[in-house]
């Protein structure tokens, strides 16, 4: 039995080992050196100066939908092919989120679909970097522009991407939000962070994560409603090491991408994951194809189990989730791009650390299953 090959790893090593153990001895586990320390460093990576490290991507989004200012009732366009807590962070405020389609290429929201949505009770938007590719900013802040409209950007899959004109995603002085899971790019463990447009707007969401405290407060003094959202000092000693070899591991991430895209370009009917068009840069987090429409990807799933390779539909439609359903009355063929992206794409095995025989491994059975048809493996 070979080995099984898993959908992603973190790269730690000896240097984030040493962080933590110097942390965990410091006796400083929240709200101490590291905190400063990581919001520095990773401001420093992006070009942007109001960085706030909070528990996870999820409660930065709804940090940044607080502070860019969205009431009960209010409507905010956003994509539908998205993890779904770019949705839920809405539903946290009582806001609602209204879909509209994607790009088919970027696999981005579109634009002309986003201003088509727009009602009169919009009050946002909030676009997605998904898989690390640049959502067309220039657009979207030009329809904000003109309709009055905030702008919060989900960055959590797109640390290191850059956008046309040079800009690192998450640093074009809009409230953005990056996500460092495991199987981010970098990662804290648990942890998040937003990008603030200037320090009024870094001071309320400072205070909201650390439960409505102004800085000079004590422990029992709150003039707000906040959270619990911080990002403890040991995960901050983490993300503090791994921006050190954040390159390196972006690097990585793009050769092992070169790898598959190679590998697998004569497989007729695949998707394959856009390349970079028009001076953007995608920063690698996974690496997902569409497979060809005549394939059942839970067979697909299973043939490709079966060969250790593990897989995994990613990403469901948001809309198309019971609770969406249920709440909103949503239905297939609403999103008709989004929703065959959604039924045909599949995550393969991407981290750094994946080594070029693996990739072989998963190039090969991915070829056999999506030339092949998947009965022979069922
Ligand atoms: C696009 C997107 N938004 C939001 C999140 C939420 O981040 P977290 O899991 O850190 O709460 C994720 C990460 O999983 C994501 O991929």
């Amino acid at each position: 039995m070979t080995d099984r090959i898993p959908l992603a790893r973190p790269l730690v090593g000896e240097r984030e080992e040493q962080a933590v153990l110097e942390t965990l001895r410091s006796g400083h586990l929240s709200l101490g050196p590291r905190l400063e320390e990581f919001e520095t460093a990773l401001g420093a990576r992006l070009g942007a100066r109001h960085v706030s490290a909070v528990s996870s991507g999820t409660a930065g989004l709804h940090l940044a939908i607080r502070a860019a200012g969205v009431q009960p009732g209010d409507e905010v366009v956003t994509t539908p092919f998205s993890f779904v807590a770019s949705a839920n962070c809405l539903l946290y405020e009582g806001a609602r989120p209204v879909f509209c389609d994607i790009d088919p290429r970027t696999l981005n929201i579109d634009p002309v679909a986003a201003e088509s949505a727009i009602g009169e009770r919009t009050t946002g938007l909030l676009p997605v970097h998904i898989f690390g590719y640049p959502a067309d900013m220039p657009a979207l802040e030009r329809i904000a522009a003109e309709r009055s409209l905030w702008m919060v950007e989900d960055a959590c899959e797109a640390l290191g991407s850059v956008h046309a004109d040079g800009a690192p995603v998450g640093a074009r002085g809009n409230l953005s939000v990056f996500g460092f899971y495991p199987n981010k790019q970098l990662t804290t463990g648990e942890g998040g962070a937003v990008i603030a447009p200037d320090r009024e707007v870094k001071e309320r969401i400072d205070s909201e994560r650390n439960q409505g405290r102004a800085p000079d407060m004590g422990w029992l003094d709150h003039d707000r409603l906040g959270f619990n959202y911080r990002l403890d000092d040991l995960s901050c000693a983490l993300g503090v090491a791994q921006l050190e070899r954040l390159d390196e591991m972006l690097a990585e991430r793009a050769r092992l991408a070169g790898l598959y895209s190679e590998a697998l370009a004569d497989v007729e009917e695949l998707v394959l994951p856009c390349p970079d068009a028009g001076g953007a840069r995608r920063s690698w987090f996974v690496y997902v194809v569409q497979l060809p429409p005549g394939v059942d990807r839970d067979a697909a799933v299973l043939a490709l189990r079966a060969r250790g390779v593990d897989s995994k539909p990613y990403l469901p439609a948001i809309h198309l989730y019971s609770f969406y359903r249920e709440r909103y009355g949503h239905r297939e063929g609403e999103f008709p791009i989004c929703e065959d992206v959604a039924r045909r794409s599949l995550a393969l095995p991407f981290f750094p650390g994946l080594t070029d025989s693996e990739v072989e491994r998963v190039v090969e059975a991915v070829r056999a299953v999506a030339t092949e048809g998947v009965t022979a493996y069922r």
